[in-house]
């Protein structure tokens, strides 16, 4: 493979860990963002989250000359073969992603565009956009320039190892040439390189990530019907998951998704369907039923321990999934509130997400550094994300320093109801 120059624009979660890993490959990449604070401490090797392995990855590149980051365009574009676009598109108020910081890098890179140079778009943006894009660069530069659409699949929490070893590269082109240069570009990462129209490209980002989605609202839902007849959710699970068209996999119910993607791709391809004509989504109703979940179980909850008035609730798990401190559209932060405006007092932990969440949460929490600490004197104790500090809790120990009604509720479904009960504690999963 020909290493190559690559341009990184915006070192959000996505640009960091993509910069990393094709610099571990050998390329050469500057990082650019316009935020001067975060590139001075990407600069020192400072990740401003945290994420498993992005740190060492960002030291190792940097040291060894490959990586470089930067807040000038001229710096990072005028010797750059391909220039990838991962800035934020956040919500808009119609729903629809907002495309200023997209539009924005397209008219600052192009006065410096190299002869030939691919422009990629990794952020996730509806299809479309590369049109968009190309007449703004097209507007600043008479340089020969290509887009492509390359969409980012990576999981926070594991988002090096998901950039390092994909399922599938897929690769939106209008050219051989690109395609050729972009194939070779992925090869040491996949040999399972999808080629497409780059409109393609972006609605398997939007497919793939609302089918995910639709997929944790369905079994969400089974769950539900569950509870109504004495099944348990974890054995249909297992039971319809060896159909092969089926799987098991990427299925644990819960109190929904959360995070930087799911919830806010949802509501994108509602609003994009509605935007084109086509008003009678599914995703409109895929969004309605997780928005409405949290609120529903914890009425539930409310009515099996005789109201949350005056009790005590340990909270375990305040990031929005395990292995991240993300706090975005986090379970945490529907749930504390719920109780403390119903009269709990609450006592919360987490292995990471303190102190991005403090801010974000009533003063009268009580923040403790581990599980058994937050469960000690609590009436009701809830596992929201089952970081492995938590899978793994001495539910007898848990039961003696526990106060009536030692209600457990495992949203996660982590635990043997037989065997927590059998400790001492009452146990309530999800859908068993
Ligand atoms: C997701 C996609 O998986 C990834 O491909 C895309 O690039 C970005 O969005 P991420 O948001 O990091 O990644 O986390 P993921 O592990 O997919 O979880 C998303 C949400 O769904 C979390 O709230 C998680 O708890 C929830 N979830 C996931 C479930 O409730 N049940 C499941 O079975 C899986």
């Amino acid at each position: 493979m020909n290493h190559m120059n690559i341009a990184c624009i915006g070192t959000g979660f996505v640009g960091v860990v993509t910069a990393g890993v094709f610099a571990k490959l050998g390329n050469q990449i500057v990082g650019l963002d316009i935020d001067e604070a975060k590139v001075a401490s990407l600069k020192l090797g400072i990740v401003p989250f945290y994420e498993p392995g992005l740190q060492e990855l960002l030291l190792e590149t940097q040291k060894s000359g490959n990586l470089t980051f930067t807040t000038d365009y001229s710096i990072a574009i005028s010797s750059a073969d391909i220039v990838m676009i991962m800035v934020g598109t956040p919500s808009s108020a119609d729903g629809q992603a907002d495309l200023k910081y997209v539009f924005a890098a397209s008219e600052s890179l192009a006065p410096h565009l190299k002869e030939g140079a691919i422009v990629i778009i990794k952020s996730t943006v509806p299809p479309g956009t590369n049109a968009k894009v190309r007449a703004i660069i097209a507007g600043k530069t008479n340089v020969k320039f290509e887009m492509a659409s390359v969409p980012e699949f990576l999981k926070e929490g594991t988002a090096v190892e998901d950039t390092l070893h994909p399922d599938r590269a897929v690769i939106g082109v209008e050219s051989d040439r690109a395609r050729d240069i972009l194939v070779d570009l992925h090869k040491p990462l996949t040999s399972n390189v999808v080629i497409m129209r780059p409109e393609s490209a972006q609605m398997c980002k939007y497919a793939a990530n609302n089918y995910l989605a639709t997929r944790i609202t369905f079994i969400n839902q089974i769950a539900d019907l569950c509870e109504q007849n004495g099944a348990d959710v974890q054995e249909v699970i297992k039971g319809i998951g060896q159909d092969k068209r089926i799987g098991s996999h990427y299925w644990y119910p819960g109190l929904g998704y959360g995070g930087s993607c799911f919830p806010k791709d949802v509501k994108e391809i509602a609003a994009y369907a509605h935007a084109v004509g086509e008003s009678e989504s599914m995703f409109i109703k895929i969004d309605d039923l997780n928005e409405k979940r949290i609120p529903k179980l914890m009425a539930r909850y409310d009515q099996l321990v005789g109201g949350f008035a005056g009790k005590t609730v340990a909270i375990l798990g305040l990031s929005f999934k395990k292995n991240t401190n993300d706090t975005r559209v986090a379970p945490s932060l529907q749930v504390i509130p719920w109780l403390i405006d119903r009269g709990a007092k609450v006592v919360a932990t987490d292995p990471k997400a303190i102190s991005d969440i403090k801010s974000l949460l009533p003063d009268t929490v009580t923040y403790v550094d581990d599980a058994y600490t937050a469960i000690s004197g609590a009436n009701v104790t809830m596992l929201l994300v089952e970081w492995d500090e938590y899978q793994h809790l001495d539910l007898t120990k848990m039961a003696s320093s526990m106060l009536a009604p030692k209600y457990f509720f495992d949203t996660r479904n982590q635990y043997d109801p037989d065997s927590v009960s059998q400790a001492g504690l009452q146990y309530k999963g999800i859908g068993r």
